[in-house]
């Protein structure tokens, strides 16, 4: 699928958030090395700590489904700026995508900056050695 292809189910994607207390949509679109698509949105709680970011919610889907190899992630956020991942996200992204993997930030004007896994987090804790 073409990238902007991807943007555009980024944003329809946020429609479906979860978000009564922030109003802050998220939408992500994960894609597998085999071009299966896994979606995410954000989904808040009145417990605020306990929201997932749609990165998150889009990762846990796809790990629960078995898929391990991936291709690239999307995400959208109604932001001026193309959309900044939170570190909780970020090290979520490290444990499972190679440092060279491809993020699209994407803006609610859809304009986008590409960063690596590696770029967003550097020097990253991946494992117990
Ligand atoms: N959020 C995400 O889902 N992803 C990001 O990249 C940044 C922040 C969510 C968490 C919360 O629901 C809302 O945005 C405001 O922080």
């Amino acid at each position: 699928m073409a990238t902007i292809e991807l943007i555009e189910l980024a944003i329809e994607t946020s429609r479906r958030a979860y978000v009564p207390y922030s109003h802050f949509p998220i939408g992500a679109v994960l894609v597998s090395k085999d071009g299966d698509i896994y979606t995410g949105v954000n989904i808040e709680n009145a417990s605020y700590p306990l929201t997932n970011c749609g990165e998150r919610t889009a990762i846990f889907k796809a790990i629960s489904e078995g898929e391990r190899d991936f291709d690239e992630l999307i995400v959208y956020g109604e932001t001026e700026k193309p959309i900044s991942p939170c570190g909780a996200c970020r090290q979520v992204m490290a444990e499972f995508f190679e440092k060279d993997f491809k993020v699209t930030l994407v803006a609610k004007d859809k304009s986008t900056v590409e960063m690596t896994v590696g770029e967003l987090l550097p020097y990253s804790f991946t494992d117990l050695k």
